[in-house]
């Protein structure tokens, strides 16, 4: 398992909160506009032979939380699975995608569990969550073996170093408060190093690692070199 209930629960609480943009999930409606853009760049370039868009993509999203990249790529066209281990996030998401007619195929549970084997994704999306769960290896390994073959896999989380600590802890937490405190524990950042590590033992090859900058005084998020707080890496599985 590659829960932690303790997290699970505080995600839960702020359930209802999910789709409220100058709510506590405001950093990832500014970081969103950016991760939207993006992987919609990835799929143009990357799918360009299936067309460059997302409509018809096999989509998957682990640990989705309320929805907010899963909705709009199926808004999009793309098929998508949605899966998330706390009951309020899906149930926040499920309606969120029924009110505005979207159909996004969202499961409750953890991922190992809910997602056939023999299921697989052009593209899988592991967002701001591997930082949150028991076991990366585990976690980042389940998301890589669903990854089709010529398929993509996006992970986003923050690095473990003296500069994560000052700025994505002691800062947005503490200082400036633009995230709810406790919500990272800076044992569970994730190295650059370790998420290629679990997902070259699934078979794929690291495409790119970007370095993304929050400014939490002015909600702005944009891409950059330094990739020692956030950053969002690629993977790709050859084509057969
Ligand atoms: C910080 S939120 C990110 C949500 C979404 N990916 C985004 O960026 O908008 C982390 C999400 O991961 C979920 N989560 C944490 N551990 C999980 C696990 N082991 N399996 C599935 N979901 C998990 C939480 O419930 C929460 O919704």
């Amino acid at each position: 398992m590659t829960t932690i209930p303790s997290e699970i629960e505080r995600f839960d609480r702020l359930s209802t909160t999910w789709w409220n943009a100058r709510g506590p999930m405001r950093p990832l409606h500014v970081v969103n506009t950016l991760r939207r853009a993006h992987v919609l760049e990835r799929i143009a370039s990357h799918f360009q032979g299936r067309g460059g868009s997302p409509e018809g993509l096999r989509i998957l999203d682990l640990g989705c939380g309320g929805g907010l990249l899963a909705e709009p790529l199926a808004a999009l066209g793309a098929r998508v699975v949605g899966i998330d281990a706390s009951p309020g996030n899906v149930a926040a998401a499920r309606r969120h995608a029924a009110l505005h007619g979207v159909a996004v195929d969202y499961r409750l549970g953890e991922p190992a569990q809910v997602l056939r084997p023999d299921e697989s994704f052009d593209l899988v999306l592991a967002l701001e969550v591997v930082e949150h769960v028991e076991d990366v290896a585990a976690f980042v390994g389940t998301a890589a073996r669903h990854v089709a073959p010529g398929g993509l896999l996006l992970a986003s989380t923050i690095d473990r170093t003296w500069q994560s600590f000052v700025f994505a802890i002691v800062g947005a937490e503490y200082l400036l408060r633009v995230l709810p405190r406790g919500t990272h524990q800076w044992r569970r950042f994730v190295r650059p190093a370790e998420l290629a590590a679990a997902a070259a033992r699934a078979g794929l090859r690291p495409i790119d690692l970007r370095g993304m900058r929050y400014l939490p005084l002015w909600h702005r998020a944009s891409w950059c070199r330094d990739t020692r707080v956030n950053y969002l890496a690629t993977f790709a599985r050859a084509a057969r």
